[in-house]
Formats: C-alpha cells, sequence, structure tokens
C-alpha cells in the first residue's frame, strides 16, 4: 500500500529513464476493482488507473452482478505482431512480390539469427514474411513488406521496429526497389483477442433493452465513438495500471472497429429471453515484460495483484474488462439515464470547487441531490444558492 499512497519518487530518476526534459510526476488515482474469471481462472484484483468519476463505481458493481449472473471466456487467435517495410513508389510490380516470396526463408532466417536471437530463443522470433501490393491513385503502386513476429509476452515494439530496420536494406538489394520507411503497425490483425460474457436469468426487457443500444453503436458512427469511449475507459484504465501503451492499443482498437468500411461498436450484445451474450473482439496488444512494465513499481505491483501469467491473459482480463464496462453504461444508459450515477461524485466536485466546509459539503450535498431528483440537472449556480441558503 505505501508504494500507492506515498509519492515514491524523491528524485527524477525514473522520469529521466522514461522520457526527456522531466520535471516531476503527475499523479492519477490508482483504484481496484473486485476479481474476476475467465475461462475458470480467478483474477483476485483488478487494477485500475483512471480520473474519470464513476467509471470505477459502474465497473466495480457491475463485475459483482457479472460474478453472479454469468460467465467469462476468452481465446485468441493468430500469433504476432506486423512489422511494415514500406516501398512508396515500386517500378516493377510482378518482380518485387516475387523476388522477396523467394528469399523469405533467408530473410527470416537472418533476423531470427540476429535481431530475434533472444527471441527466438524464448520460442518467439520472426514466424513469417509476406507482401502487398495497394494501388494509389496517381496510377502508382506502393510494395509493403510485413514481417510478422512473435514476441511471446512482450509487446515488442522495439524488437519488431529494429527488425524492421535491419531487414530493410537487405529487402532493398533483394527487390531492388528503394524502401521510404519502416515500423510497427499498431493495426495488428494478426493477434485478435476474443472475450464473451453469456449473462442467465436476467430481466427480458433489460436483456432485449442492451442489445438494441449495442444495434444502434453498429449503425450509427456517433453513437459507436463514444459506445467504445466507454469500452476504452476500463480498457485503458488497466493498460495504464499495467504500464501498457495504451495510446498503441485505442489505435488499434479504433482501426479495428472501421475494419468494416464503418467505424462501428466493438462489442455486441445479444438477448435471447432471460439470457443476455455480449462479445468484444480486438488487437489487445499488450505485455508483461519488457518496456515500462519491468521498471514502473507500480504497474509490477499491478501486474502482481492481477495474477496473470502471459500476455495473453493480460488481453483477456483488457478485452473482458472493456465489455463489463460497456455492459455498465448501457445498462444505465437504458434504465436511470448516466447523469445519476455520475452525480453524487460531480456534487461533490461541485461543492469542492466552493469554500463549503467539510459540515457545510454534507448538507449541501444532500440539498443538492433533491434538486437533481426534481429538476434532472444541477448546475454550479445550484450549488452557490444552496451553500448560502444554509449559511443565512
Ligand atoms: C463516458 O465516459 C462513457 C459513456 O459515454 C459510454 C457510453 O455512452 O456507452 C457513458
Amino acid at each position: 500500500m505505501q508504494l500507492l499512497s506515498e509519492s515514491i519518487y524523491d528524485e527524477l530518476e525514473l522520469a529521466d529513464t522514461l522520457v526527456e526534459n522531466a520535471v516531476g510526476y503527475f499523479q492519477l488515482p490508482f483504484s481496484m476493482a473486485p476479481g474476476i474469471t475467465i475461462n475458470s481462472k480467478r483474477y483476485p484484483l483488478i487494477p485500475l488507473v483512471i480520473e474519470e468519476t464513476s467509471v470505477v463505481a459502474g465497473l466495480c458493481k457491475n463485475i459483482l452482478f457479472i460474478n453472479s449472473h454469468g460467465t467469462i471466456s476468452a481465446s485468441q487467435y493468430g500469433g504476432g505482431f506486423i512489422g511494415q517495410i514500406h516501398f512508396p513508389d515500386i517500378k516493377n510490380q510482378k518482380s518485387f512480390e516475387r523476388n522477396i516470396l523467394a528469399c523469405k526463408d533467408h530473410l527470416i532466417s537472418k533476423a531470427n539469427q540476429n535481431p530475434c536471437k533472444s527471441m527466438l530463443e524464448r520460442g518467439g522470433g520472426v514466424k513469417d514474411i509476406t507482401v502487398r501490393l495497394i494501388s494509389r491513385t496517381d496510377g502508382k503502386t506502393m510494395g509493403v513488406i510485413h514481417v510478422l513476429v512473435d514476441t511471446k509476452d512482450a509487446m515488442g515494439a522495439n524488437i519488431i521496429n529494429q527488425t524492421c530496420e535491419y531487414l530493410k536494406p537487405i529487402v532493398e538489394v533483394e527487390s531492388g526497389e528503394k524502401s521510404l520507411l519502416c515500423i510497427l503497425s499498431n493495426y495488428n490483425t494478426e493477434k485478435i483477442t476474443k472475450v464473451e460474457i453469456t449473462l442467465e436469468g436476467i430481466d427480458e426487457t433489460l436483456a432485449k433493452r442492451i442489445e438494441e443500444a449495442s444495434l444502434i453503436a453498429q449503425f450509427d458512427p456517433y453513437r459507436a465513438v463514444t459506445h467504445n469511449k466507454g469500452i476504452m475507459n476500463g480498457m485503458d484504465a488497466i493498460c495504464l495500471a499495467t504500464g501498457n501503451d495504451w495510446r498503441a492499443l485505442e489505435a488499434g482498437m479504433h482501426g479495428f472497429a472501421a475494419r468494416n468500411g464503418q467505424y462501428q461498436g466493438l462489442s455486441n450484445w445479444i438477448a435471447n429471453g432471460k439470457q443476455l451474450k455480449g462479445t468484444l473482439e480486438g488487437p489487445i496488444n499488450v505485455g508483461i515484460v519488457g518496456g515500462v512494465t519491468n521498471i514502473h513499481p507500480q504497474a509490477a505491483l499491478a501486474l502482481r495483484c492481477l495474477k496473470v501469467e502471459s500476455s495473453t491473459e493480460l488481453a483477456y482480463v483488457i478485452g473482458t474488462i472493456g465489455l463489463i464496462q460497456n455492459f455498465a453504461a448501457l445498462r444505465a444508459l437504458v434504465t436511470d439515464g448516466i447523469a445519476k450515477g455520475h452525480m453524487r461524485l460531480h456534487l461533490k466536485n461541485l461543492l469542492k470547487q466552493t469554500d463549503a466546509t467539510a459540515p457545510e459539503q454534507e448538507k449541501a450535498l444532500k440539498l443538492l441531490e433533491k434538486i437533481f431528483d426534481t429538476k434532472h440537472y444541477v448546475s454550479a449556480n445550484d450549488a452557490r444558492n444552496v451553500l448560502k441558503e444554509l449559511r443565512s
């Protein structure tokens, strides 16, 4: 607990290891949610780093609901990360693909003997090399080489980038073409995580309303973005707590949400009488070794609390929490509305911005809740008026 409640960084040593020009640390709340069981394995505590009011409360309430009404399963298909080597304007399309594919085994073996040597020893390494040709609107053709790297339990951005940079001059020689850039792709369709929650014995009307709410996000991109923002509330919070790159997760998930040519909700809920089944899938690319996970003491603590044994398990937990967060949001939206759940903390925040003493805040909170119940909204002005009344 000391690790969480006190500022553990007297010096800028860690910050200086992570970024440049660090002048201090910026703290965010670190919360815990109750555990969940996925594929019959229990994950006892869910660490979350998030500043947004009501996310943790909604999650905790609905984890308990799901634990008593349902089961969670998860799976992962595919097994690697995509590194890309880009040739923006190739002269000879036919020979480009042929030449690269002809030396594919040689390229894989060279990469595995050099930048991926230790990854290979851990059972990973470069697994495949493929070629894509993309027509440009100006009549030119782009060539893209995909290097598929299994990074085992690391997120592996560095090793993928190094492997691509190592291979770039070699494939330039082999193809006779000039590459412009190479880097990993955060849109990693080669490793997709799928989670499924099945709830039994729930209110039929609620189940049907949640199904309808998830359908809205399939058809209306304006709603889909907000729907997915709620999912990312949960996913990002664990990503952040465990020292993973949540911007990479966000980018990949949003890319996946647009895979059919229109941006859509990342989850689907299907009602069948008293049963409600929710699914969510996407490229949840995270690690439990390497990067910040190893050097940030609170991230290491979060991973210990979670008790995940592989990056796959961490992806399962992250996907599940995203789906539960989505269930929590949809459940609130199709019943009381979202404002009610947010209100108590929102009112506390409003009062914090005044000069009210602690006993005044307590009394004012009760009065403001009454105002919300009748008017359905409360403003900073209401908070000031209530205080004036209390003091008169
Ligand atoms: C707010 O952070 C997230 C929600 O807007 C998600 C949703 O509307 O589904 C409540």
